[in-house]
């Protein structure tokens, strides 16, 4: 009897002795191989793009690293503009007008041939959003949640009539979105994809072909570099990089802590932040069947005219995706565009389907409001 749980102990020990994992690490677990992935696709997302190179003619930043930052995929301070046309309840995305995403920088050889300095503006959009730039830790985990567990949580006749409905977006092809704030994007290797398209024009073998300014092609010898700008290896090194960062251990909760953390379920934030969440298949053994606090249901929400801005496939301007609480510690700035500076005001702001649950932390007592914050500043 005695020797097993003498065994237990010992694991037990070594499990509770691991270290905590920081902002910027990746995951526990990884082969020599993929650490090396991991480290080599750093150097593509830390790395800074120059017209020579790719960048541009039109561009939001010079590198991943610019935007997802301190450690590289933290929160960056850099604010997008993105415009959509919604008419009739349908949403249009104005690809023929540069959109979703409006670049807010042009190369000198665009200006000189074309005297902006940023895309122009969609004529035909109806909104304008701004989107700060979030953290991408745990999204490698976040992409392999399968659908049906997803789809379990989503209940948008409202059958259980707690006010919470919850519905997937879905991508052109019908695929469940996950990614981005309007959750359109339904893979990780999309969105990576996308990005160095969308916010540093660096063409690559997923989107080999330039983005029109506003509809218009770019003009001739404005954009030096040939296309692809980057190979499928540095694409695929970045998707690893950013797959294999680890969402960081929540701190130690102490007693205040620990009281927050039952708040926050009994006044109804965990039927959206849904604490854990399990990954299924993968070939990558860290991030296969893993549990991990994951605090989304990666679902649309309704959440009120006052945080409303732009459509996005079926996402309508009220809609968000529930935002994953993580590595909140280090955040100053909260919801979409940034507009909480405090983590109260965040909950204040949350309207529509948010609001019950709103509604009931007003209602507790400060020391209360104060311990469900001190859990929430522990992730
Ligand atoms: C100009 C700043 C900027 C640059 C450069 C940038 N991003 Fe982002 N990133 C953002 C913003 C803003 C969002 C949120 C978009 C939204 O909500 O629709 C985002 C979202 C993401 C997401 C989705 C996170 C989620 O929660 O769904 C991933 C993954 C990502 N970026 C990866 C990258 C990679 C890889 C690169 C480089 C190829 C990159 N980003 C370059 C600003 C940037
Ligand atoms: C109806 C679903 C729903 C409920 C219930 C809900 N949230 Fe949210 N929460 C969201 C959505 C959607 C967002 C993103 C909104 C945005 O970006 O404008 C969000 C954003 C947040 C953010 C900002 C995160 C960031 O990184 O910017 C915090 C903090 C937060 N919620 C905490 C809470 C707490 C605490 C409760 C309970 C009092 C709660 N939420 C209840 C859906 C919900």
């Amino acid at each position: 009897m005695t020797r097993p749980r003498a065994a237990l102990a010992v694991l037990v020990l070594a499990v509770g002795c691991q270290k905590p994992l920081k902002p910027g690490d990746p995951l526990r677990g990884l082969s020599r191989a993929e650490r090396d992935r991991f480290d080599r696709g750093k150097v593509v997302f830390d790395s800074v793009f120059t017209p020579e190179t790719g960048l541009g003619p039109l561009f939001n930043s010079t590198g991943c690293g610019e935007c997802h930052e301190n450690p590289a995929g933290g929160r960056g301070d850099e604010v997008e503009v993105h415009a959509t046309a919604f008419r009739g309840g349908v949403c249009d995305p104005l690809p023929q007008e540069g959109g979703p995403v409006i670049q807010q920088h042009t190369t000198p050889a665009l200006k000189q041939a074309l005297g902006i300095d940023e895309e122009p503006f969609p004529p035909s959009a109806t909104a304008r959003a701004m989107r700060t730039s979030p953290v991408v830790f745990g999204r490698g985990l976040l992409d392999l949640v399968p659908d049906s567990v997803l789809l379990a949580y989503a209940d948008p006749g409202d059958q259980n009539h707690d006010g919470v409905k919850g519905r997937p977006n879905r991508f052109v092809d019908g695929r469940i979105g996950r990614f981005g704030r309007k959750a359109f994007v339904p893979t990780l290797r999309e969105f990576n994809a996308g990005a160095f398209a969308a916010e540093m024009s660096v063409t690559n073998p997923q989107q080999p072909t330039e983005e029109d300014i506003g509809g218009k092609p770019i003009p001739a010898g404005v954009d030096p570099a040939a296309d692809p700008e980057i190979t499928q290896d540095a694409l695929d090194l970045t998707d690893d990089f950013v797959r294999f960062l680890a969402p960081p251990t929540p701190l130690k909760l102490g007693k205040d802590g620990r009281r927050g953390r039952d708040l926050f379920s009994q006044v109804g934030c965990a039927s959206c932040h849904i604490p854990t969440l399990r990954t299924g298949a993968s070939p990558v053994p860290a991030l296969r069947n893993r549990t991990f606090a994951a605090y989304t249901d990666l679902l649309l929400h309704d959440m009120g005219a006052g945080l409303a801005d732009i459509c996005l496939g079926l996402a309508t301007p009220a809609d968000f995706r529930t935002e994953p609480l993580l590595d909140l510690r280090g955040a100053e700035h909260f919801l979409h565009d940034g507009r909480a500076a405090t983590l109260e005001q965040a909950i204040e702001l949350h309207g529509g389907e948010g609001s019950g649950a709103r509604d009931r932390f007003e209602a507790l007592s400060a020391a209360d409001r104060a311990a469900l914050v001190a859990f929430l500043k522990s992730l």
